[in-house]
């Protein structure tokens, strides 16, 4: 047996037992609880401080997993197929055994098949659906690394180390429970969607929780592009600043939160970033 497997067991076993786990995803870390009881789900509000109405997205092995918690119509079964595992989440309509602490009472469900070895062996150990937002408490920085959870977590937490998180963004949420919609634009961008879908209409009601706050640093950040300029302009009036270049998409969208976390670290007055460049991630990080 692996280590990868008899550390998976030991999660597996958490988890039947009632038990949070903090689990490596390739977007982020999530922080998980077994979806078919509502008392383990309602200990991860407890822990992330979280308003309970947030519905939570439901992480399964595959797709014939995923027709146990959600009705999967040709157009959800097509992009399943295609993009899972991977970092997309459909919103579908949910199964009637499903509870209200998991979809925060909608008649939807948001799930995915995530595409990380560990999230893999650990679901294939477990054998059962995983509810996880991200290993955050309500607001702060996405956790891209098990340091980040540790951090964020001092009282401890049953955390899978699992490395660093290779797309280091939340997953692209796609509503297919109406008009196909997209809630959260991620890594997956809405052209590569629209072949499936057709025209998607970015929704006027983004996913709950999505608003601006949620992924906050503590220090203050402003926009810029003009960073440079902006950094100079802040100190000049006596401010300490430090500054995040924009990189490559694909690159700043891994590093991004990872850049966050140490940033907000260092204490000064005010971070400045600058947005990404295009479409696709560039949209999804900014
Ligand atoms: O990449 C990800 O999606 C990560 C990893 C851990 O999988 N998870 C994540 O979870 O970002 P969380 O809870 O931080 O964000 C999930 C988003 C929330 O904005 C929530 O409102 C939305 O998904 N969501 C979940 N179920 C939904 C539903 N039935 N209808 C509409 N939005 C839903
Ligand atoms: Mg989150």
């Amino acid at each position: 047996m692996t280590d990868m497997t008899a550390e998976s067991q030991f999660a597996a076993k958490h988890l039947r037992e009632g038990g949070l786990i903090a689990f490596p995803t390739e977007t982020v870390y999530g922080l998980g609880a077994d979806a078919a009881n509502p008392l383990a789900v309602r200990r991860i509000f407890a822990t992330k401080r979280r308003p309970t109405q947030h519905p939570l997205i439901v992480h399964v092995r595959n797709l014939e997993e995923a027709e146990h918690w959600a009705q999967f119509d040709r157009v959800a079964q097509k992009l399943a197929k295609a993009f899972w595992p991977g970092p997309l989440t459909l919103i579908l309509p949910r199964r009637k055994h499903v509870h209200d602490e998991v979809t925060g009472g909608l008649h939807t469900i948001g799930i995915r098949v995530p595409d990380h070895p560990m999230a893999q062996e650990i679901l294939r150990c477990f054998k059962g659906g995983i509810a996880a937002p991200s290993a955050n408490r309500f607001g702060g920085i996405s956790p891209t690394t098990a340091a980040h959870v540790a951090a964020e977590f001092p009282d401890g937490v049953f955390l899978v180390e699992g490395g660093e998180c290779r797309v280091g963004i939340e997953s692209t949420i796609l509503d297919l429970s109406g008009p196909p919609a997209l809630l959260r634009p991620g890594w997956i961008a809405a052209q590569e969607l629209e072949p499936y879908t057709g025209p998607l209409g970015s929704s006027n009601t983004p996913a709950p929780g999505s608003h601006d706050s949620h992924y906050a640093p503590h220090t203050c950040l402003l926009l810029s592009e003009h960073p440079a300029e902006a950094a100079e302009h802040w100190r000049n009036q006596g401010r300490s600043v430090a500054v995040l270049h924009a990189m490559k998409p694909a690159i700043y969208a891994m590093m991004l939160y990872k850049e966050l976390h140490r940033l907000d670290k260092l204490g000064v007055d005010l971070l400045i970033a600058e947005p990404a460049k295009g479409s696709g991630v560039g949209i999804a990080i900014n």
